[in-house]
């Protein structure tokens, strides 16, 4: 099952720090793509400096209307919302499916319409925080922590340590 992120209301003057954190917490946390309704060419460029070198093959996609792009996707739809059902009561039935995952989040006030157009509407817990964190806590959720055993071939691989920074070149 391949997961994807769809990012909507980035706001130009407010969300590039934001919206890069989408795009590495995607990555990181075991996502294929993320698609941006709105084009900022600056997200882009500073998502490819800190990923450079570090492998893997996560995509940034500047996909246009959101309305299309989840018209379009053929898989499950979810959007994160703190005024959705449980993540507790909804995750089951989302996991069991098989299909794809189009996971929406959102940035200034959603339009309703995405409401509509998601298969789910889930909260994580049901008080306003973040984006990044609704995120985070739903794919590890989803992946049940074995997203982190992931490779990304081709970078750079960190041997943890208790202190300090150990590094291994590809
Ligand atoms: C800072 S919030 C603002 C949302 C906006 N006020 C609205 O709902 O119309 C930005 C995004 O964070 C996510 N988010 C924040 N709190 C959440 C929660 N408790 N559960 C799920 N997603 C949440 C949602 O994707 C939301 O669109």
């Amino acid at each position: 099952v391949n997961v994807y992120v769809l990012r909507i209301g980035h706001r130009f003057e407010r969300d590039k720090r934001i919206s890069t954190h989408l795009a590495l917490t995607s990555r990181a946390f075991g996502a294929e793509k993320i698609f941006f309704d709105v084009k900022d060419s600056r997200v882009a460029e500073s998502i490819g400096k800190i990923t450079g070198g570090w492998g893997g093959d996560f995509k940034v996609e500047y996909s246009g209307k959101y309305a299309k792009t989840i018209r379009e996707f053929e898989g499950d739809v979810i959007h994160l919302t703190m005024y959705g059902l449980p993540l507790d009561e909804t995750l089951k039935k989302i996991k069991n499916s098989g299909k794809d995952k189009l996971v929406i989040v959102g940035g200034g006030k959603v339009p309703s319409e995405v409401y509509e157009l998601a298969d789910y509407n889930v909260s994580v817990g049901s008080q306003p925080h973040s984006e990044v964190a609704a995120l985070a806590v739903f794919l590890d959720r989803l992946f049940e922590g074995k997203q982190f055993l992931k490779e990304f071939n081709g970078g750079k691989i960190i041997v943890p340590q208790a202190r300090g920074k150990k590094v291994s070149e590809p």
